[in-house]
């Protein structure tokens, strides 16, 4: 394929979304509590990372690019964290705004005896201020000029809202910009005017009020949505089954996904915008793109947790496979 990761650490990208925290309780149960029927956890270890549009972040920074975050946070100890963290991976967060009365997002799993047995979201849905809007819009116009791709991961927690889109789009197109989303929710108008969206399969059926059991359904499910959303191109991700690439006025372009052993998918399409940005910013097609973004996060659901892919994976597994012994004695012996 030709594509140069190196080159990821030159491009800058800015990620406009949803972020979170992403706590992990791990713990053992060997009791009933004397309180209420319910199993006591006893915690023995604890970790938090960058979760949502954080882990967009997290990706771009781990092949290497200058990222710069936007997104809306709490004025709490949680928000410090996550500006922190933020700090650690070397990310220009000067769009990250702090909005008084808001929770900053955060999920917390907990995994007894190796089960998932609870999840606790501590977050708000309710759209962002009209000053956060204007600070973020203002961040938006200052570092657009400097970028070579915007990335919107929307996790609708009330932040990419129908207008700041649109202002974010207009920014974009005035610069030349290249902008990719990774939607939520049901009516893709809101994203009129992006260049393409990355949903997984089940949110384009959602979407085009379609089921999709098939082929057949999941190609009427795609020629919906980019005949009537006003977006250029659509990626739909099929999980094991790799993606789908619709561009208008074009035969939709099948990629298979890697074969290989998964231990943990989320996260996945979180890889798939974040390598896709890169390659575009790189200079690639859009199918060498979702190709390239295809194999990334093959590498991805091979790991434990939401994970990262580093440029020295990224590479290898973009070598050509070499060709077995006997295969080339054979040709050879064609010759
Ligand atoms: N079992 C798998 N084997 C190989 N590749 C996979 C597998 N699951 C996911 N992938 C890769 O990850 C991509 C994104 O997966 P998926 O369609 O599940 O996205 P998603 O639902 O948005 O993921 P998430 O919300 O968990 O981040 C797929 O297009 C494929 O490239
Ligand atoms: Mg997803």
């Amino acid at each position: 394929m030709n594509i140069d990761v190196s080159k990821f650490k030159e491009c800058r990208v800015l990620v406009i979304g949803d972020l979170m925290i992403d706590e992990y309780l791990w713990g053992d149960v060997d009791r009933i509590s004397p309180e209420a029927p319910v199993q006591v956890v006893e915690v023995k270890k604890e970790e938090s990372t960058l979760g949502g549009s954080g882990n967009v972040v997290n990706n771009l920074a781990a092949l290497g690019a200058k990222v710069f975050a936007s997104g809306v946070i709490g004025t709490g100890k949680n928000g410090n964290m996550l500006l922190k963290r933020l700090g650690y991976l070397r990310v220009d967060a000067g769009g990250v705004i702090r909005e008084h009365g808001r929770l900053t997002t955060r999920k917390t799993r907990i995994i007894a005896a190796h089960q998932h047995v609870l999840r606790i979201d501590r977050e708000t849905r309710k759209e962002i201020s009209g000053e956060t809007l204007d600070k973020i819009m203002r961040f938006t116009e200052k570092v657009i000029p400097e970028t070579d791709v915007v990335i919107v991961s929307d996790y609708g927690k009330g932040l990419i809202t129908k207008t700041l889109m649109a202002r974010v789009v207009k920014a974009a197109k005035k610069h030349g910009k290249i902008i990719i989303a990774d939607p939520k929710g049901l009516d893709y108008s809101k994203y009129t005017g992006v260049t393409l969206i990355t949903p997984n399969r089940k949110e384009a059926a959602l979407a085009a009020g379609v089921e999709i059991t098939n082929n057949s359904s999941l190609m009427e499910a795609g020629a919906k949505i980019i005949n009537s959303a006003g977006i250029e191109r659509l990626l739909v991700t099929c999980g094991k089954d790799g993606m789908v690439l619709f561009e208008r006025d074009k035969k939709p372009y099948k990629i298979r996904a890697e074969a290989r052993q998964v231990f943990d998918v989320s996260g996945a399409g979180d890889t798939v915008i974040a390598v896709l940005g890169l390659c575009l910013a790189a200079g690639a097609s859009f199918r060498t793109a979702a190709s390239v973004a295809n194999i990334a996060a093959g590498i991805v659901v091979g790991k434990v947790g939401t994970a990262t892919v580093s440029e020295k994976e990224l590479t290898a597994a973009l070598m050509p496979r070499s060709t077995p012994l006997s295969v080339n004695l054979r040709k050879k012996v064609r010759n």
